[in-house]
């Protein structure tokens, strides 16, 4: 790593000092993308005193390294709407307090106009996008999303629109963008039916398996959304915001 990147991994970490976190014990957590980077930091952080169902697709191995009772481990590729009945079967009647939306891939290296595969982009698209619909229809089937307190949705700056200046990375921008048009609609809806809170959120600059430079460390990043998630102050519900809660243009 060159001197200019060191200088700018640690003005970026300056921001984030440690977190003290309000907790809630007891409850159950629905955490998608929960075998790596962000949701595999999450899942780990919230087993101490919680349940999580942790849904993963093809990194079961990371997931097995975790001892805890508190662990329920559900294989669902969000792209095979097959698998949904794992997922079905799984969440049976659990109450679930919380769903932290993490599954996301960013869709091909290579996606610039002429580029882009429309097998890719629909495949992308159903993980990025509308999965949290898929799953919040098993939820419904079982009138289990009345004891929804909060849905986190993680998106990118990428889903920006208003942001965008580069014209660049197609897939992933539109997949964002979708989900975030989704996310916004389902906090008007579900906040007006039962009180659910939707959030949307950019996780920033994250080294994980999607972002291997990244500046930013998964634990450091899954202490500032546990802190959106215990937020108690219900001021962030139909927000798309960073890390530090400042609000992002959709
Ligand atoms: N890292 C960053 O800098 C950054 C920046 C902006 C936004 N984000 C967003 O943050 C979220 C978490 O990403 P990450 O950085 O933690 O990446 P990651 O380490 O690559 O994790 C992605 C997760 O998504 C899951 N996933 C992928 N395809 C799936 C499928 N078909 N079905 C079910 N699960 C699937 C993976 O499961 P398996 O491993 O089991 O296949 C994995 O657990 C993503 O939505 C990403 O877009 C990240």
């Amino acid at each position: 790593m060159g001197l200019r990147t060191i200088f700018k991994k640690t003005l970026y970490n300056l921001k984030y000092t440690k977190k003290r976190n309000n907790s809630v014990s007891g409850k159950y957590f629905l955490i998608t993308g929960a075998s790596s980077g962000i949701g595999l930091s999450l899942t780990k952080n919230l087993l101490n005193k919680n349940k999580v169902i942790g849904v993963y697709n093809s990194n079961k191995s990371n997931l097995d390294l975790i001892r805890s009772n508190n662990l329920i481990k559900v294989k669902c590729n969000l792209s095979d709407y097959s698998d949904f009945e794992n997922l079905n079967k799984t969440i049976s009647n659990k109450k679930i307090d919380t769903i932290i939306n993490c599954a996301g891939i960013f869709g091909s290296n290579n996606q610039s106009l002429e580029n882009i595969e429309f097998e890719n982009l629909l495949n992308t698209f159903k993980i990025n996008s509308v999965s949290i619909i898929k799953i919040l229809q098993v939820m419904e089937k079982k009138n289990l999303i009345k004891f929804l307190s909060k849905i986190i949705n993680l998106s990118s700056d990428g889903g920006s629109i208003q942001l965008n200046n580069q014209g660049n990375a197609y897939i992933y921008r539109l997949t964002k963008s979708a989900l975030n048009s989704i996310s916004k609609n389902l906090s008007v809806d579900l906040f007006k039916r039962y009180k659910t809170e939707v959030i949307t959120i950019d996780p920033g600059n994250v080294k994980t398996n999607m972002n291997p430079k990244g500046f930013l460390s998964a634990d450091k990043c899954s202490e500032y959304i546990l802190n959106i998630a215990f937020d108690k102050k219900n001021k962030l519900n139909g927000k798309f915001i960073n890390l530090q809660k400042k609000e992002i243009p959709w």
